[in-house]
């Protein structure tokens, strides 16, 4: 654990030179709102309210006590901080700046279904170990795609498995959403038509992060499922096609819901990509089958659908699909704002298909994996 060697003061902030060479820089309000004392200790919440010192506090004295503390007597509200060495170099924001972003997910193509055992996991390895639960998060949140194996085929039965990580995300479709073909379906999912690689409810303000998908009995002939890593599209358009890469992510698409069992009009604008604030790829957003009569400015809309067009195109290339039958017993589990999914038409007069659907939000998944990786 390196320590501190020397601490200078400065206009704003105080220049602190640590033992192993790294210097950092901690602005004056920064340290006064992060001293330890700021928190409740029950709540975790800040109790102290930065807006009521004045934006020149200060150190008046500052040394390393005998404790090994950074303590600092400010210029105002008679107060002293001690800050522990590691938790400021732990949180130091001037180190944390100068590393370069390495991005969590581990983008795929078409290969991955020649190594599909790499995504599976089975259901009682969930159910019975933190290791099993971890394995499955981190499949999750870096692939964004894993298979669970051997999962009970009772209607209901993977509500156990999915509450190891978190409650599940509700909507109008109920949880779980059955996936079945029925007479006057209101989601083109609920007929034996194919669907074409999709995301699931793209005109919410919010999708849902996470989609799994349990198959209960798939005896008919077709319905075999297909999956596509729209961040690995993405990826490819940002190298290669940086014009449409820049149409994609700059200009917001119009989605919307017209579901005739619903008393309400469900729409929204996004990109078809988002990106985070350091550049990764935060989300897709793509559905033939509900994207809404557009309504771009006249002078864009050519070059936004050759965009939509090449990225839905390339979003179907065998360069990057993979294809798959699930099996009574699977759950097959995805990032709804990465991977696309979709499904070959089925025969409903050769046999019976149920599937149940679930979803979750994404903060459920990278904060149980926060925790339990700690
Ligand atoms: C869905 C869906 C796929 C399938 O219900 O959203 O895409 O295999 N289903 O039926
Ligand atoms: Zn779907």
């Amino acid at each position: 654990m390196p320590t501190i060697s020397k601490i200078e003061k400065n206009s704003s902030y105080l220049k602190v030179i640590w033992n192993d060479g790294e210097e950092s820089k901690f602005n004056y309000m920064w340290l006064r709102d992060n001293c330890p004392s700021a928190h409740d200790k029950d709540s975790r919440h800040r109790m102290f309210n930065i807006l009521e010192v004045s934006q020149d506090i200060n150190p008046k004295n500052y040394n390393i006590n005998k404790e090994g503390k950074l303590e600092i007597e400010w210029s105002e509200g008679d107060h002293i901080s001690y800050f522990d060495q590691k938790w400021l170099r732990d949180n130091c924001y001037t180190i944390k700046n100068n590393k370069k972003y390495v991005s969590p997910y581990q983008l795929w193509d078409c290969s991955l279904e020649k190594d599909l055992q790499s995504i599976k996991i089975d259901h009682d390895e969930i159910i019975s170990s933190d290791e099993g639960l971890i394995k499955w998060l981190k499949l999750l949140h870096y692939k964004g795609i894993a298979i669970v194996k051997n999962a009970p085929t009772e209607k209901k039965s993977a509500f156990p498995v999915l509450n190891r990580i978190s409650h599940t995300r509700e909507t109008f479709f109920k949880t779980p959403f059955e996936v079945i073909n029925i007479p006057k379906p209101n989601n083109s999912a609920y007929t034996a038509h194919a669907l074409r690689n999709h995301m699931d409810l793209p005109w919410f303000e919010l999708p849902p992060g996470y989609q799994f998908l349990h198959c209960l009995v798939n005896d008919s002939e077709g319905g075999n499922s297909s999956a596509i890593d729209g961040f690995a599209v993405a990826e490819y358009l940002r190298k290669n096609e940086k014009e449409i890469f820049e149409t994609l992510t700059s200009i917001p698409l119009k989605f919307r819901d017209k579901d005739y069992t619903q008393e309400s009009h469900r729409s929204f604008h996004a990109p078809a990509i988002s990106l985070t604030k350091d550049k990764d790829f935060h989300d897709i957003r793509f559905s033939v089958a509900t994207m809404d009569a557009l309504d771009c400015h006249p002078d864009v809309m050519d070059k936004v659908y050759k965009a939509h067009h090449r990225f839905g195109n390339l979003l179907h290339d065998k360069k990057f699909q993979i294809n798959f039958r699930l099996e009574p017993g699977d759950i097959f589990s995805f990032n709804n704002r990465r991977i696309l999914h979709g499904r070959t038409e089925f025969d409903p007069n050769s046999g019976h298909r149920h599937l149940q659907g679930y979803y979750m939000d994404r903060d459920e998944i990278i904060g149980r994996l926060n925790y339990l990786k700690k």
